[in-house]
């Protein structure tokens, strides 16, 4: 077989759509401003990681992009749709694509991890209803155990979801998620509240998502070996702005410190 031309790879890279498009992203609280006029793009099939210090709105940016919190001012273009412009229902929708991982994971203690699983079909249909006529409960549960077997966890599947540990319960979060068949992840610090070698283990998960499965992925992290090791791009958010903005490749610890001692001294 032929290898393909260069520009052949780049229509289906560089030139593809942005699954994510941000243009004058501002948000204020009170008053207060929070995020000052972002403009970014996220191509597809890439990881790209958010820093930033603690308050400088990584999680309020990551919010506005699905409306979880409206911006006050400013675009969002997520999976080809503008997210102004959109009826409750094709919210929904978007929002059912885009899978989230939050660092604490909201799961039911008390239920197995194959049944918390289960569960995350829900948030791929427009309403209960959808769900209860469109889905055969036995290949919905297929699919539940694929998830888990894609997160390392089928032999733990019929455990209950709290006698689990602190990174197995974030994998199950992410298989949850993983029954949305999203197409874009964003994580808010999945690493954050679990050791460094298990979040290591999450960081490590969500990346091979994006090779293997060809999933976006924007994720924020503030374990500055994570964001070195686990992504392609570094996008750092210092007072109210986009301030850096670099290919992993390019980025150093040096680097990154640097960023952090300028947002601190602006
Ligand atoms: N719902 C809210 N109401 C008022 N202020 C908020 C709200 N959410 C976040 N903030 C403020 O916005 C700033 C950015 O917060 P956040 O996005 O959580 O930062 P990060 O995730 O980077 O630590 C902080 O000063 C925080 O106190
Ligand atoms: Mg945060």
């Amino acid at each position: 077989m032929n290898a393909p031309l260069p520009l052949q790879a780049l229509a289906g890279s560089a030139l593809a759509e942005p699954v994510l498009a941000v243009a004058g992203l501002c948000k204020a609280f009170s008053g207060r401003p929070v995020l000052q006029g972002l403009d970014f793009a996220l191509a597809p099939g890439q990881a790209t990681a958010l820093i930033g210090a603690n308050g400088s709105g990584k999680s309020t940016l990551l919010r506005c992009l699905v409306r979880l919190i409206e911006p006050s001012a400013g675009a969002v273009r997520l999976l080809g749709r503008d997210m102004r412009a959109l009826s409750p229902r094709a919210l929904r929708q978007v929002r059912a694509e885009v899978g989230i991982v939050w660092q604490r994971h909201n799961l039911v203690p008390r239920l197995s991890a194959l049944s918390n699983v289960v569960h995350g079909v829900q948030a791929r249909m427009s309403g209960p209803r959808a769900w209860a006529q469109s889905l055969a409960p036995g290949l919905v549960r297929d699919e539940a155990m694929a998830c888990l077997a894609r997160v390392g966890l089928a032999d733990r599947a019929l455990v209950r979801v709290d006698s689990l540990s602190g990174g197995q319960q974030q994998r199950v979060a992410i298989a949850r998620m993983l029954m949305q068949r999203p197409a874009f992840i964003l994580a808010d610090e999945p690493d954050a509240s679990l050791d460094p070698q298990t979040g290591e283990e999450v960081m490590s998960l969500l990346l091979g998502l994006v090779r293997e499965e060809g999933l976006s992925l924007l994720v924020i992290s503030h374990r500055l070996e994570h964001t070195l090791r686990y992504s392609d791009r570094i996008l750092g958010l210092a007072n109210g702005r986009i301030t850096l903005d670099q290919p992993t490749a390019r980025a150093n610890a040096a680097s990154l410190r640097q960023f952090f001692d300028h947002a601190e001294a602006a």
